[in-house]
């Protein structure tokens, strides 16, 4: 007797986008009161790249180009596309948008559009993929999570100037996982600016001169960190507990990289295995929604992730905004499938390399 094994929306294809400009940060502390030390000890981070004429959007597309290559799938049957931003070119049209024209898929029966939760932006993309996948007609889905968050920092705040940094990350969902995605997903509105990038203030009528320039990012780093810590432990626990599984049963934790001490501190609290805690921090700085799809995609290409694999993602960002996922990598499409994906090497994202550390710094 022939038996339909049921399949749900799994993360099968992961790809990034890294702009070429690389800071150092010696460099930063050239025209800024800070050191490579301090930033080194107090935030796990040594470098970080700065985009100058790679756009959100490009690096959104660049990054979706290599997720659709690895999943190995028809680029034609992404249905759907799911941008995590919160530093847009423009505030219209969504920058996924803007990606759906630049993979050709004008024609094609995909829709598109932005979520901004800030570094949550991801894990809200993958659940609102999920969910859309389980109850339409959509074959594949690409969540991508692309920032350019040095447009948006006041180069003489040096609190959130030694952090943020530019990149892009993405996965392709097909339904390919033999277990459901389990989410848990939260908010807590902020008024205080706790992190905040304020919108450019109501332009006056009439001609003048601009009243206020675009918001440049804010942040009470010692709030942050300790929400970060409780919100990143509840999440873990939250899908573990769902899932009724241990961390016995997880190949990898994939947190947000937003600092190498909150994550130090959510891994020691929860007793973590540390092999098992993926962080590249240290390369390429607080990317915000990016930083998850990012670290992911460098897994992959540094052999890391297997098709089977579990992994919880987690992480925190302003809103207030958290949560988790508990997900089963895919199986990926077979490689008669990848004709329609393949995409030149000057289109595709520069190689990352696995190189540098990728668990807990103490
Ligand atoms: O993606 C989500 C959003 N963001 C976060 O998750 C950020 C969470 N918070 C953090 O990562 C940390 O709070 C920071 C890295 C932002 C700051 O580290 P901290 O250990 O909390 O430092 P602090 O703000 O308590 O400042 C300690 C000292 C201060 O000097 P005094 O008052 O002790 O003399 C700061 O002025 O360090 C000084 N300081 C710096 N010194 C050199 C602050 N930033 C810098 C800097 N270089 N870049």
């Amino acid at each position: 007797m022939n038996q339909t094994i049921k399949k749900y929306p799994a993360m099968t294809g992961f790809g990034h986008a890294r702009p070429a400009r690389s800071v150092s940060n010696d460099e930063l502390s050239r025209f800024m009161e800070t050191s490579d030390e301090w930033i080194r000890s107090r935030t796990g981070i040594e470098r970080r790249n700065i985009s100058e004429t790679e756009d959100t959007e490009k690096l959104a597309e660049q990054a979706a180009r290599a997720a659709i290559e690895d999943a190995g799938i028809d680029i034609q049957k992404i249905g759907l596309i799911v941008c995590a931003t919160i530093t847009s070119a423009n505030r219209s049209p969504s920058t996924a948008c803007l990606v759906q024209k630049a993979l050709g898929l004008n024609d094609n029966q995909t829709f598109a559009f932005d979520i901004s939760a800030a570094c949550s932006g991801f894990l809200f993309g993958l659940r609102t993929a999920d969910a859309m996948m389980q109850s339409g007609d959509i074959e594949a889905a690409l969540v991508i999570g692309a920032e350019n968050l040095s447009k948006f920092i006041d180069w003489s705040d040096r609190s959130t100037a030694v952090i943020f940094a530019d990149g892009a990350g993405a996965a392709v969902l097909t339904k390919s996982g033999s277990r459901p995605l389990v989410h848990f997903s939260r908010t807590a509105g902020d008024d205080e600016g706790t992190i905040r990038i304020k919108a450019r203030g109501p332009q006056p009528f009439g001609p003048g001169p601009v009243t206020d320039p675009a918001g440049f990012i804010e942040m009470n780093g010692g709030d942050t960190f300790k929400f970060a810590v409780s919100a990143m432990e509840e999440s873990v626990r939250q899908v573990l507990d769902t899932a009724g599984c241990t961390v016995g049963d997880i190949d990898w934790i994939v947190p947000h990289q937003a600092n190498s001490r909150i994550i130090g501190a959510v891994t020691r609290r929860m007793r973590l295995p540390k092999d098992r805690v993926y962080i590249n921090i240290d390369r390429w700085g607080n990317t915000s929604a990016a930083s998850i799809p990012i670290a992911l995609s460098e897994m992959r290409e540094s052999g890391k992730l297997a098709d089977g694999d579990r992994i919880i993602l987690t992480g925190f960002g302003a809103g207030f905004s958290w949560g988790a996922a508990l997900a089963e990598i895919g199986t990926r499409a077979s490689a008669s499938e990848t004709a329609g994906a393949r995409v030149s090497e000057s289109d595709g994202p520069e190689a990352a390399g696995p190189e540098g550390s990728d668990t807990i710094h103490d």
